[in-house]
């Protein structure tokens, strides 16, 4: 009589739910269509094991009065590019466990590869699922730097991984990616929920006992399907998505989580022949490269995060050469552009019903600031009236449904950001200035309260 080893187990692929037979909602996070099935050994598994260590560990501790919690002041971890650290929040905290996110392609492996081979003080394993030592050495002359703290390993199985950390003794670990490794305990393969998860829960047991950092690579699919990193996302201290679109030049590093610092923080890059370059001043390559004027763009201040940058947006209108006229929106809320529109035409009386509008936000970016309403409803406006908007000017401001204009956030490292860039004028909405110092800036500053006003600024 065989007796199976295994069983099956369906795990939700969005949020790693456990379930004993296969539902079409998972109960516990209610996408649909997210169960997938995996063997699960029914033998001792390696999850009693990293548990088990877990249990020791709350065994020991016992509750204690906040003001009697002992801190001592974790020195964090600089790394060489000012921008992944400050997306860290001031560095890597030793024992954390980081997700670098992002689909296929994008960078993920040439960031990481990047910044470890300028590590002098700890000696680094980088552990590839993916390439060979020599695809990485490779990658490493591209780059243009070499290290002799920076060991790099071929393993795509856990325990193995171990015993190269018993035997290097890292002060960094690095996997690429968590979807390579498996643990043998697990029938399931590679990549699977049950595989990450597990994997994941072993390494985070690591770098909380051993107080080294590990840096993890996932990869997400354009569906988020198997096994993404959303499973990772609630294991992990930070979760960093590397995004951007793969014929742009330009990737954005944002946190979407982060256990030690701010989540609304981004850092910007630019892909080049050798490795990746931090784009320190964002507003030089946003704003295109037009010298000479044009209609139909306007130059916005927006706020990612907690930095302002200058974005170009440009739009084109043109009468609808078919019945129901076209709407194409890139980088901007499609929805957001149907309500400024509908403002337009209902409270300035511009006629864009029967008109073909195109926008496009320069530089591939994704804005969600309402306040790059202003520059929008100006580039548009510009397009229709074929009128230019001076490129020393720019814009700030969220439009509402009677055609106001609301102040916004930030205000003062929005106007320091625009001198910095060489603005002349900054159209602000009406009041944002409240109780502000302004006396000392260069800029000049038009304070407009109604949508109309800001036409009237602009093209008189
Ligand atoms: P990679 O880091 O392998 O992406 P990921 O790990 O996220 O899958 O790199 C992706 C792309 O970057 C690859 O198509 C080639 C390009 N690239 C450059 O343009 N310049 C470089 O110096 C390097 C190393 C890569
Ligand atoms: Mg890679």
């Amino acid at each position: 009589m065989a007796k199976t080893q295994y069983k099956s187990a369906w795990f939700c692929s969005n949020c790693g739910n456990e379930s004993a037979k296969w539902e079409g909602r998972c109960p516990a996070c209610g996408e649909w269509n997210t169960m997938v099935e995996e063997k699960v050994s029914t033998a001792k598994t390696a999850t009693r094991g990293a548990r088990g260590t877990l249990r020791l560990q709350s065994e020991l501790s016992r509750p204690q009065k906040v003001s009697e919690i002992q801190t001592t002041e974790q020195e964090r971890i600089t790394l060489p590019s000012a921008e992944l650290n400050r997306v860290l929040g001031g560095g890597l905290v030793p024992g954390s466990m980081v997700l670098v996110g992002g689909e296929p392609g994008i960078g993920k492996s040439t960031l990481v590869l990047q910044n470890i081979l300028s590590i002098r003080k700890r000696t680094v394993l980088y552990v590839s699922g993916e390439e060979s030592a020599m695809q990485l050495k490779m990658r490493a002359d591209r780059i243009g730097r070499m290290s002799d703290n920076c060991y790099i390993v071929t393993e795509t199985s856990l325990n193995n991984i171990f015993a190269h950390i018993d035997a290097i003794q890292p002060g960094l670990l690095v996997i690429d990616s968590i979807q390579t490794i498996a643990d043998d305990a697990l029938e399931s393969s590679a990549g699977s929920v049950g595989q990450v998860r597990e994997c994941a829960a072993r390494l985070l047991a690591y770098a909380k006992q051993t107080n080294v950092p590990v840096i993890l690579i996932g990869h997400i699919t354009k569906e988020g399907s198997i096994a993404g990193p959303k499973v990772l996302e609630h294991i992990v201290d930070a979760v960093l998505r590397f995004e951007g679109d793969s014929h742009q030049m330009f990737r954005i590093l944002r946190a979407i989580k982060n256990r030690f610092g701010s989540t609304s923080e981004l850092g910007i890059y630019e892909m080049c022949q050798r490795g990746l370059r931090e784009v320190t001043n964002p507003g030089e390559v946003l704003l295109g490269n037009g010298s000479d004027e044009l209609s139909g763009t306007a130059i916005g201040v927006a706020l990612e995060g907690m930095r302002p940058f200058l974005i170009e947006v440009q739009a084109l209108v043109s009468t609808a050469a078919y019945g129901t006229p076209q709407r194409s929106v890139t980088g901007f809320d499609s929805k957001r552009m149907n309500m400024l529109l509908a403002v337009l035409e209902k409270r300035v009386g511009f006629k864009l019903a029967q008109k073909d509008v195109f926008l496009n936000l320069a530089g591939g970016l994704k804005v969600n600031d309402p306040a790059l309403d202003l520059a929008v409803i100006s580039a548009i406006l510009s397009s229709n009236v074929d009128m230019v908007v001076a490129r020393n000017t720019c814009l700030t401001g969220e439009v509402g449904l009677s055609g106001e204009i609301r102040p916004v956030t930030r205000i003062e490292q929005r106007l320091t950001e625009a001198e910095k860039l060489g603005m002349e004028t900054f159209i602000i909405p009406k009041n944002n200035l409240k109780g502000i110092d302004t006396s000392a800036r260069k800029i000049k500053i038009i304070e407009v309260a109604r949508v109309e006003e800001a036409f009237r600024t602009l093209f008189s």
